[in-house]
Formats: structure tokens, sequence, C-alpha cells
């Protein structure tokens, strides 16, 4: 599967990747997930990750599959490619691999305040579910909230 959006290209790659999606996550989150835990995700059947390139990997999405409903594992683009719709143009992507595959519901956790993430979610369909209280630690000790997220596909 491969796409272009201007420059963008999106690729789906498989466990191979994980130290490419290892880096950027590195790059885009306090506590960054290393290249066994990625491993480790991949060891789960119908585990799928896209990446966006523009020369370089500035982007990636992680999502998992388990019948008609999926989640995203996590999603990111590194902080100088922002805001030019790669996230967008991933989403766009992972749904409408869903969509095919027959996914009727897809969930994602949010930590609160993540206004970027949110209003991405929001922008595409998705609903505020629930809550998750203190699920996050932060490096400080204290703890956030988690968003539980999710879209119906019609
Ligand atoms: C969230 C993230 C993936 C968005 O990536 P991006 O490529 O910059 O997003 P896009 O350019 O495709 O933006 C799509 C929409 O998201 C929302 N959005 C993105 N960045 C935003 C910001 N800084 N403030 C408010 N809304 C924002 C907007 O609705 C935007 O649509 P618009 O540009 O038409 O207004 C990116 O900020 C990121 O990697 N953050 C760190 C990792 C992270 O928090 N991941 C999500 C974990 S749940």
């Amino acid at each position: 599967m491969s796409s272009k959006k201007s420059e963008i290209t999106l690729r789906l790659v498989g466990k191979e990747s994980a130290q490419t999606l290892s880096a950027i996550h590195e790059k885009c989150f306090p506590h960054y997930w290393d290249n066994e835990a990625f491993n480790d995700f991949f060891s789960v059947e119908h585990t799928y990750a896209l990446i966006a390139e523009a020369g370089e990997v500035v982007g990636m999405v992680v999502y998992r599959l388990n019948f008609e409903q999926a989640d995203i594992i996590t999603i990111a683009v590194l902080p100088q490619f922002r805001r030019k719709g790669i996230a967008r143009s991933l989403m766009a992507k992972t749904l409408e691999d869903m969509k095919w595959r027959g996914v009727e519901k897809l969930f994602l956790d949010v930590e609160e305040g993540n206004q970027p993430a949110i209003s991405l979610y929001e922008s595409l369909g998705f609903s505020h579910d629930r809550r998750r209280r203190q699920y996050y630690r932060q490096s400080d000790g204290t703890c956030t909230d988690a968003l539980v997220m999710s879209k119906k596909f019609s």
C-alpha cells in the first residue's frame, strides 16, 4: 500500500521498521517506546504501521485490528513537520484500510490536554467515550487522565 500527498509518501511497514518507529516516537514523546516495545507490538497478529516519508521518515501511525474493532496504538509526526496535514493523511489512510478490512469501531486513548491530538481526532469524527483517571505518569511523579475516544464506521 502506498499513496502520495504532495511530497509526502505513505508506506505500510512491519516489524523490520521497529527501530525507525522507535526513533520517531523518541522525538515526539517524553516517555518513548524503544525498539523492543515496537517489536512486541508486531508480535501480536493484525498489527500494522504506516510511515510518512519526505526524503526521511517524518511520521508514523501504528494500529491493531481485533475483528470488528480496532485501536490506534500511537501516532506521531516530527516537530518540524507538524501542521502540514501529515497526521491527517496517516489517519485517512488508516481509516480507509480499516473500512476495507471490515472494522466497525475504532478506539484510541489520548492524554487530557493534548489539544493538537484531540482536535485532530475530533475533526475526523471521533467522539469522547470516557476518562481513565490518573492514567499517564509524568516525570515529576504526578498523573494525568486519559480520554478514551472512538469512531464508528458507517
Ligand atoms: C498530534 C500530531 C500527530 C498532529 O500531527 P500533524 O501532522 O501536525 O497534524 P496535521 O497537520 O495533520 O493536523 C490535522 C489537524 O489536527 C489538529 N491539530 C494539529 N496540530 C494542532 C495544534 N498544534 N493545535 C490545534 N490543533 C491541531 C487540527 O485540527 C489540524 O487540522 P487543521 O490543520 O486543518 O486545523 C502531532 O502534533 C504530534 O506528533 N504530537 C506528539 C505526539 C502525540 O501527541 N501523538 C498523539 C498521541 S494520542
